[in-house]
C-alpha cells in the first residue's frame, strides 16, 4: 500500500463530535459516520497551499467546478450529466431539508426508508411534514425494498420519496432492477424523488458498481434530485461541500431555495478539497477500498462467531448495520457502551435492536471494537 490506513491517528481534543462526546478515554467511540484516516495527500497538500495565501475573502464556486463534477459522475459512473443541472450546495442534509420544504406543501406526505440515516426523517418532522416508511427487508442477506412493500403503500397523499443509495444503514448498493422499479414506481404514483448518493464512492462489493438512480431512465431523471459529495469518500465533512444534480429545471429551482440567504454557500477551503480529491484523489480511494474490505471481512467472520448476532452483506460505505434481536438484551448499543464502545444506536434509524457500528478506522481499533463485542456477549450467556 502507498497509504498509510494503519497509524493510529489521535482525535481526542480536537473538537472531533465522535471522539469528544464522551467525557471518558475508556470509550473506543465507532458511531458517528467520519473515518479515523487523514484526507488523502493531495487534499491536505492543496489545502495548506490555499491556507499559506493568506486571503480568505468572499469566493465563488471555481468556474470550472460544474464541468469537473460532470466529467467525474461520467468517468465514475458512466452518468452524462449537463454541468447546467449541477446546483453546488454546503452539505448533503441541507439538500435533504430544502428538498422536503420545497416540494412538499403541509398536507402532503414523504415515503422513507425504514431503516434511515435519521436526518431523511428529520428532514420531514422539521418541515412538520407526515410520511410514511418502506420498510427494508432481508432477502438473500440484502437489505431491499421488496416490491410487495411498495405496492401496500397509501399513495394518495405522497408527492415525495426519499432514497439511499448505498443504504445507510444496511449499506445496500442497489442494482440496475432494483433501482428501475422503485424509479417506475415513484414515476406511476407521480412522486418527485431526492436520492442520497452520498456513499456512491463507497462500494465495497467487488461484484456491485454504483448506479446513480437517475441514471437509469430519462423519466427518473426528470422526477429526480441526486444529491452527492466526496465528504464521505475523502473523509472532510467538517469542511463540507455536496452537489444536486436535477434535469428538471423545476426541481433545480426547488433545491436553490435559501442557498446564499439562509443556507450559507460551502466555505472557500470546502471548493479546493473536491476540486483536489476529483483531480488526484482516485489512487487513494482505492485503497481506502480495500482497506475498508479487508475490514468488512473482519467484522463478517467475527459477528458469525457470535451467538445472538447476525449481519447482512456489507456492500457498500464504512457503517456495520449488526442485528442484535436475538442476543438476550433490551439495549445493545448501552450494552457495548458499558463495556466501552460507543455505536449509534439502532433506534436513531428507527429499529431498536441493532446497531451500527463504524468500521471507518484502524485495523487494531476494529479489532479491540470486535473483541468488546465478542465479550459482551458472551458476558450474557
Ligand atoms: C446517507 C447520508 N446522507 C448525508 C449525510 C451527511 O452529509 P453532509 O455531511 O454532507 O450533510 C450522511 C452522513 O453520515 C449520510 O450517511
Amino acid at each position: 500500500m502507498v497509504f498509510d490506513f494503519d497509524t493510529p491517528t489521535n482525535r481526542l481534543n480536537t473538537d472531533s463530535i465522535r471522539w469528544d462526546s464522551f467525557n471518558s478515554k475508556a470509550v473506543l467511540p465507532l458511531w458517528v459516520a467520519d473515518m479515523d484516516f487523514k484526507s488523502p495527500p493531495c487534499v491536505i497538500e492543496a489545502l495548506s497551499n490555499r491556507v499559506k495565501e493568506g486571503i480568505y475573502g468572499y469566493t465563488h464556486s471555481p468556474h470550472q467546478m460544474n464541468t469537473m463534477i460532470a466529467d467525474y459522475l461520467e468517468e465514475q459512473y458512466q452518468w452524462q450529466v449537463d454541468p447546467d443541472w449541477i446546483v453546488i450546495l454546503p452539505s448533503v442534509v441541507s439538500g435533504l431539508y430544502t428538498a422536503v420544504q420545497q416540494l412538499t406543501k403541509a398536507d402532503e406526505q414523504v415515503l422513507i426508508p425504514n431503516p434511515i440515516y435519521h436526518h431523511l426523517r428529520l428532514a420531514c418532522s422539521s418541515a412538520k411534514r407526515s410520511f410514511q416508511e418502506m420498510q427494508l427487508q432481508l432477502k438473500d442477506d440484502r437489505w431491499v425494498l421488496p416490491s410487495n412493500e411498495l405496492k401496500n403503500l397509501n399513495t394518495n397523499r405522497a408527492k415525495l420519496a426519499l432514497f439511499c443509495n448505498p443504504q445507510n444503514p444496511g449499506s445496500t448498493v442497489f442494482t440496475k432492477e432494483e433501482l428501475k422499479e422503485f424509479g417506475d414506481f415513484c414515476i406511476q404514483n407521480n412522486l418527485w424523488i431526492c436520492s442520497d448518493e452520498i456513499h456512491a464512492g463507497l462500494v465495497l462489493d467487488e461484484n456491485k458498481k454504483h448506479i446513480p438512480l437517475a441514471s437509469i431512465s430519462k423519466e427518473i431523471s426528470n422526477k429526480t434530485i441526486t444529491l452527492m459529495s466526496l465528504n464521505k469518500t475523502f473523509n472532510f465533512p467538517g469542511i463540507g461541500l455536496a452537489w444536486a444534480v436535477a434535469e428538471n429545471p423545476v426541481l433545480r429551482n426547488a433545491i436553490q431555495v435559501g442557498l446564499h440567504e439562509t443556507i450559507a454557500p460551502p466555505s472557500l477551503l470546502a471548493y479546493t478539497a473536491t476540486m483536489a480529491a476529483i483531480k488526484d484523489g482516485e489512487p487513494w480511494r482505492l485503497e481506502l477500498i480495500q482497506y475498508l474490505r479487508d475490514n468488512r471481512d473482519l467484522i463478517r467472520s467475527k459477528i458469525a462467531s457470535i451467538d445472538g448476532l447476525s449481519i447482512g452483506n456489507m456492500e457498500g460505505s464504512y457503517l456495520a448495520w449488526i442485528d442484535c434481536s436475538k442476543l438476550d438484551h433490551q439495549n445493545p448499543h448501552q450494552l457495548f457502551l458499558d463495556a466501552g464502545l460507543a455505536t449509534s444506536p439502532g433506534q436513531q434509524f428507527g429499529q431498536n435492536q441493532f446497531v451500527r457500528l463504524n468500521f471507518g478506522t484502524q485495523k487494531a481499533r476494529l479489532i479491540q471494537a470486535l473483541n468488546i463485542i465478542e465479550s459482551s456477549a458472551a458476558n450474557l450467556n
